[in-house]
């Protein structure tokens, strides 16, 4: 048998997952996990967290529990990808050590979505040097699992770049070739990345414009009635812009109905069709998406004795397997010393 390319992704544990999580990347990795062609490793990036969130630890382990309901809810299944914890696998660490030589500061702060990230949380002087650093435990997060597939929203592709270069210098310096160069695997053009609610840009916590994959069904319709469509489209019979209109940014995401939704937009350019029907079909719509997550997600949440066991399982097995990299590695470099 050969052996199944692997794939290595996961999220920061800050809070609940909402739909922008969804498209971006939840999808495409349940997707990938159901070809039964990978090996998918999915994990729960709490040591990243804490890079900005070192006083508040509480949180991050509240979340963590949040988003493993989230991965399992959405369909991730952990008797097809291992789902662990990245504080539990101490290799992880000593890789990020060893790696940490081969990259220059000046290189860490030309990363432009740890950048943004950097004037976005307001640090100003006093970023963490494990904030700054993180690209690269994230390169050791990736080189571990030797993971050659790595599906992510389109922000990540600067880790991407990072961990590349990594893997080339690393393997150049120790003349080997065990660590392997990864590729991200990226939503279709367009469909990766949804406006909030208010149509700002980014759906986002702090933002406040999220619809959470665990809102109830009332919520969430409150929220689709509340959304931002076209400023001057004040009365039914007024011509309304389908552009910018992030009713319709989200109908084009979700419905599969594309014929309808064309329908919609035409109606809606010519005048004649008002704001309430288009919310009234996307609010059916998120519907018929997010009740089965949300009804999976309530019967895991009455058994976090058997979420925790899934989690520490996973972290078992993933521990093992970087174990194995971390071993190549310091036999590599010639820091065995004992062996
Ligand atoms: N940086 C990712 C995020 O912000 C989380 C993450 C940590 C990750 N390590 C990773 C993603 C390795 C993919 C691969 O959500």
């Amino acid at each position: 048998m050969t052996k199944k390319p692997i794939i290595l992704t996961g999220d920061r544990p800050t809070g609940k997952l909402h739909i922008g999580h969804f498209v971006g990347s939840l999808r495409n990795r349940v997707e990938l996990q159901n070809t039964g062609d990978y090996e998918p490793f999915i994990m729960i990036a709490d040591m990243q967290a804490l890079t900005d969130n070192a006083r508040d630890p509480e949180k991050i382990r509240n979340s963590l529990f949040q988003v493993a309901l989230d991965y399992l809810a959405v369909g991730i299944d952990p008797t097809k990808s291992t789902i662990f914890v990245q504080s539990q696998i101490p290799a992880l660490n000593e890789l990020t050590m060893i790696y940490m030589n081969l990259v220059s500061v000046a290189r860490l702060e030309r990363n432009p979505t740890v950048k943004h990230e950097i004037q976005q949380k307001s640090f100003k002087e006093s970023v963490p040097a494990g904030f700054l650093t993180y690209p690269v435990s994230q390169a050791a997060d990736i080189t571990a699992f030797k993971a050659t597939v790595v599906p992510v929203g389109d922000d990540q592709e600067p880790m991407l770049e990072q961990t590349r270069e990594i893997v080339r210098s690393f393997n150049s310096a120790y003349h080997t070739d065990i660590l392997v160069e990864p590729k991200g695997y990226f939503p279709p053009k367009g469909e990766g990345r949804i406006p909030g609610l208010d149509g700002n840009a980014k759906m986002s916590k702090s933002l406040n414009n999220c619809i959470y994959l665990s809102d109830d069904a009332e919520t969430i319709k409150k929220k689709v009635m509340s959304m931002y469509t076209d400023p001057n489209h004040i009365h039914v019979e007024d011509p309304g812009q389908v552009e910018g209109n992030t009713v319709f940014t989200y109908l084009d995401i979700f419905a599969d109905d594309k014929a309808k939704v064309q329908e919609l937009k035409d109606q809606y350019t010519r005048g004649g069709l008002g704001d309430v029907k288009i919310k009234l079909y996307l609010n059916e719509v998120l519907q018929n998406i997010l009740t089965p997550i949300r009804e999976r997600r309530e019967k895991f949440e009455q058994d976090p004795a058997k979420v925790y066991q899934i989690l520490k399982e996973g972290s078992k097995k993933a521990n093992q397997v970087a174990e194995k990299t971390l071993q190549e590695v310091r036999d590599a470099m010639g820091i065995n010393y004992f062996n």
